[in-house]
């Protein structure tokens, strides 16, 4: 099932997620809604909070489904290394139309737990890296706008309120 994805403005996106105890069928369904979600946005990754479900839950996808395989679920999960750094446009479904230089480090390593509860540990550089980041932030209540400079920040939330204004948001 497909889920709408909140917009900038929305409190499930700056409010950090509860952890996930309980890898259920109910878990499971979300995960694939999410999956379903993301390929149709389309987009290379989602996290929970973005169809204002409040949990530690993340899916990325760097070939956007083209690739059969390649779906990486992430429950609860945490940084376990984080180093160099990359500086590459990034955007966001929930703040469509607006690509910003985001700096970001350039190789993580994320430990978490998939859908039945096993652990994980991804590891990633480049463009996984950076996606790894932007989806875990979301589970902290942060958006990329989060981190660009305070200027630059404050022009786009000018911009999107202008478009919120006219219900164009
Ligand atoms: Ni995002």
């Amino acid at each position: 099932m497909l889920r709408p994805i909140v917009k900038f403005g929305t409190p499930s996106l700056q409010t950090p997620a509860q952890a996930v105890t309980v890898f259920d069928a109910a878990l499971h369904a979300l995960i694939d809604d999410m999956i379903h979600t993301m390929y149709a946005a389309p987009g290379i990754g989602l996290a929970a909070p973005q169809i204002g479900v409040p949990l530690r839950v993340c899916v990325i996808d760097l070939s956007v489904g083209e690739r059969g395989g390649e779906v990486i679920t992430l429950v609860n999960p945490e940084f376990v290394e984080r180093d160099g750094m990359q500086l590459e446009e990034e955007g966001c479904l929930s703040v469509p139309g607006f690509e910003v230089t985001v700096p970001r480090p350039g190789r993580v390593v994320v430990k978490g737990q998939d859908r039945n509860g096993h652990s994980v540990n991804v590891e990633g550089s480049g463009l996984l890296a950076r996606a790894l980041q932007h989806e875990l932030d979301h589970l902290d209540g942060k958006l990329f706008l989060d981190r660009v400079r305070p200027l630059q920040r404050s022009v786009i939330v000018r911009k999107i309120k202008k478009l919120q204004r006219s219900d164009r948001w």
